[in-house]
């Protein structure tokens, strides 16, 4: 598996995406395409259903109809009866209805006039005996047909999304020119639809051709829904193979700093273990017990590196058991300030050698909290380490103990390297070092030191937080609940 992870992960997730991207955006494509054709076809519908629906109000009129009437106008065999006639188109042949409405039936004619003579001249029923109305009559109705057919497309088209961007034209009937329109030639000529033409009335003077401006915006809309979900899968899709990427990364990370982890514990385990076993063998092989002051210096090296190995058996042990940390914690009386004296002298050796100092500014009170020494005392400890290792020769620290009735809040302020805001968070996650500076300074350590300390801190009820900016030192600040 991890030849895996390491060397295909990657691509693979990259080349997922982008292949699930790309087949979302065909499918969706070809949804586009399709829903446009289906939209042509409910527009045609519309301007065909509103001919019908007009034709037939025009015939009707206020009066009350028979149900025949009605069924015999709206079906759509009389649109196809009634289209036949308007491409009915032959030299010396001419068509046209009439109709008379009575209370107790209604008539529509049609007629078909053949001219009996072969001139050009058009076929004509003026000398025959209906009794039409008069040419200004006809010019009325069909200004009235137009607006009732107009209005009767637009509530259709709202009914599909379309409230802008429709217009019409108007064509002779006879001749089939264009004899009028609402919107500009160069818009008719660039707009996204035009639907057939349709008579809409019987005494017809024109025909009417609806004009769509533009219809992609009308696909987009009713394809929310789509768009949507598709988005909010590849966005999810996204967020799984962010995590899963960040999963293995991390992963990654921890197998590299287990495996430094496990090469820099030897050296941390051995160095003490090498220097106790020096002392001793000089304060046997020198007599030492004959120079007191000499015989002291290396017992004060002994118990430091001593107390280093304890805090490294510890740290350790912390990370094997480290659900069951509090199980093997002592909670006792313990006064802060007393711990902290007591570090701070213990490392006295330690602090001399690298010229560092540290100022401890402390209550005039003793601190108490419930707590376990051993462990609060590895938690200063490793603080003071810390700020040594890191902050180079002539460290100084400033330690500051301050009580309250409910808190002791403790300072650890060092004039290191500092801590860049983006590793703030991380340095207490177990096995992280920062990158690079370390390396640079040869600085061993396992990384475990402040995930040791703010698994303590928090045992105890407290939290531990950094005010540092990188090259301005690093301020750790711990707030312990009092003991009451
Ligand atoms: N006072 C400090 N100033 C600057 N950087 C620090 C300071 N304390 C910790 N760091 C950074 O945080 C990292 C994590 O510290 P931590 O104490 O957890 O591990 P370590 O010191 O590397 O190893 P260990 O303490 O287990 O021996 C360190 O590697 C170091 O880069
Ligand atoms: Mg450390």
């Amino acid at each position: 598996m991890k030849w895996f992870s390491s060397r295909y992960a990657y691509p693979l997730i990259v080349l997922s995406l982008v292949v699930s991207i790309a087949l979302q955006a065909v499918w969706l494509r070809q949804l586009f395409v399709s829903q446009k054709d289906q939209l042509k076809k409910d527009l045609e519908r519309v301007v065909s259903t509103s001919a019908i629906h007009t034709i037939y109000a025009s015939i009707a009129g206020s009066g009350k109809r028979g149900d025949r009437f009605k069924e015999f106008f709206l079906s759509p065999q009389w649109l196809q009866m009634r289209q036949a006639f308007d491409d009915l188109k032959i030299n010396g042949v001419h068509s046209k209805f009439h109709y008379g409405l009575g209370s107790d039936s209604s008539v529509v004619q049609i007629e078909i006039v053949f001219n009996n003579h072969s001139t050009k001249k058009e076929a004509s029923a003026t000398d025959l005996r209906w009794n039409d109305e008069s040419p200004g009559e006809v010019v009325r109705i069909d200004n009235r047909d137009i607006k009732t057919m107009d209005s009767t497309v637009s509530r259709q088209l709202a009914r599909l999304g379309i409230n802008q961007s429709k217009q019409y034209a108007l064509y002779g009937y006879g001749k089939d020119t264009l004899t009028s329109m609402t919107i500009p030639q160069s818009a008719y000529n660039t707009a996204a639809y035009h639907s057939g033409k349709y008579s809409y009335n019987l005494k017809s003077m024109h025909k009417y051709r609806l004009i769509v401006n533009e219809l992609n915006g009308v696909v987009i809309y009713q394809m929310r829904y789509y768009l949507f979900s598709s988005l909010l899968m590849t966005l999810l899709t996204c967020l799984v193979f962010y995590f899963l990427l960040k999963l293995i990364r991390n992963q990654r990370l921890y197998a590299d700093a287990k495996s430094t982890f496990t090469s820099n514990m030897t050296h941390e385990f051995k160095t003490p273990v090498a220097t106790i076993s020096v002392a001793l063998e000089s304060i046997t092989k020198y007599q030492l017990v004959n120079d007191p002051e000499k015989l002291q210096n290396y017992l004060d090296i002994s118990r430091h590196e001593l107390q280093r190995l304890n805090l490294m058996i510890e740290k350790v042990l912390n990370l094997s058991q480290e659900e069951e940390t509090s199980n093997i914690m002592h909670e006792e009386l313990y006064d802060v300030q007393a711990g902290l004296k007591q570090v701070v002298a213990s490392m006295q050796v330690q602090l001399d050698n690298s010229k560092s100092t540290i100022h401890l500014s402390l209550a005039n009170e003793p601190c108490f909290v419930n707590g376990d020494p051993l462990h609060l005392t590895n938690v200063f400890y490793n603080l003071i380490d810390n700020a040594i290792k890191y902050a180079g020769p002539q460290m100084e620290m400033q330690i500051s103990c301050q009580c309250s009735a409910n808190n002791i809040t403790l300072s650890f302020k060092d004039n290191g390297p500092g801590i860049a805001g983006v590793y703030q968070e991380k340095v207490f996650d177990r096995f992280f070092r920062i990158p690079g500076v370390n390396d640079r300074h040869n600085v061993k350590g396992s990384g475990l030191g402040l995930h040791y300390v703010k698994q303590i801190i928090s045992k105890h009820g407290g939290s531990i937080s950094i005010k540092s900016e990188q090259g301005r030192g690093s301020n750790f600040i711990i707030i312990l609940p009092a003991a009451v």
